[in-house]
């Protein structure tokens, strides 16, 4: 090729920066076909690890499954991957011919990014456009069916790991969860910020660890300063020990915990419909 024929760099660069964008929509495109036949998808989420958002996400998914709806959930907190732990599993989701089949648990389809470590206690360090390349080619690949609820476990924080997934799901709301400590709303309050810049709905706060020793009322609290629905409260019990069966399977309390948060939740869906 001969200097004049050759694109300027200027062009060069336009060019690569329009295939991106076509590539991302594409792959958005393909994202949305994929998650298309699922009712509603919701993200649970909280500014700090170790709240009980893995809990939440598992007890919840599996007492919408045990009141005959179709539900998976797709773990996507990179760095601490438990939903699969928290299920008692022991089969992964499966990858054949492109294809991700879910693996499935007391009737929830599940698909996790502890598929990537080769054992549990591996650390895997993602950056950014790695968050986003795994969970794009997870979401390009997985095979869910028909599901009513998907719900999405995602990385705490309000930096690039759960900013990243939010950018890359598009989730119908999300369940923000706390403990009664003012340090952990505050942490809530953040995270919710982080949400509404993204223009997503916040269904409303849950409550997780109350009773004697944490005490009560930092989530109806911060959930009525924003403005939030509180979607109620979840008490410490020792029952949380036992990892293999979800405790809103075996533990009447829990189980009517949890069914007042789902009519919470099924309020606030209606109200915004
Ligand atoms: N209400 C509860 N009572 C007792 N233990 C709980 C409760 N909720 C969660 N846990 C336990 O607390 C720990 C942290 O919860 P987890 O759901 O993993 O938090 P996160 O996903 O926010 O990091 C886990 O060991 C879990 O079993
Ligand atoms: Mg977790």
């Amino acid at each position: 090729m001969d200097e004049q024929s050759k694109p300027s760099p200027q062009a060069a660069q336009a060019k690569a920066r329009i295939e991106a964008v076509k590539r991302g929509f594409e792959q958005r495109r393909n994202i949305n076909q994929k998650l298309e036949n699922i009712g509603y998808k919701i993200g649970v989420y909280s500014g700090k690890g170790g709240v009980g958002k893995t809990s939440v996400a598992v007890n919840l998914a599996c007492y919408l499954a045990k009141q005959g709806h179709s539900v998976g959930i797709l773990d996507v907190d990179i760095d601490c991957p438990n939903v699969t732990k928290a299920m008692g599993m022991t089969e992964r989701a499966t990858i054949e011919d492109g294809t991700v089949t879910p693996g499935e648990q007391y009737g929830v389809k599940v698909v996790s990014m502890s598929y990537f470590q080769k054992s549990e206690d591996e650390a895997i360090i993602w950056r950014g456009p790695m968050i986003h390349n795994a969970i794009n080619q997870f979401l390009q690949m997985t095979e869910w069916g028909q599901l009513d609820y998907l719900i999405v476990d995602l990385p705490p924080g309000t930096s690039d790991g759960p900013l990243t997934v939010m950018q890359t799901i598009t989730l119908d709301g999300f369940v923000v969860v706390t403990t009664p400590h003012f340090l952990s709303a505050l942490d809530a309050k953040r995270s919710i910020n982080m949400i509404r810049k993204l223009n997503v709905n916040v269904l409303g706060i849950v409550e997780n660890f109350v009773g004697d020793i944490f005490g009560k009322g930092a989530g109806e609290t911060l959930a009525k300063e924003l403005q939030l629905s509180f979607l109620g409260g979840i008490e410490l019990r020792s029952e949380y020990r036992m990892v293999d069966i979800p405790p809103v399977l075996r533990v009447d309390e829990i189980e009517k915990e949890y069914e007042a948060i789902v009519a919470a939740i099924n309020t606030v869906i209606a109200s915004k419909n």
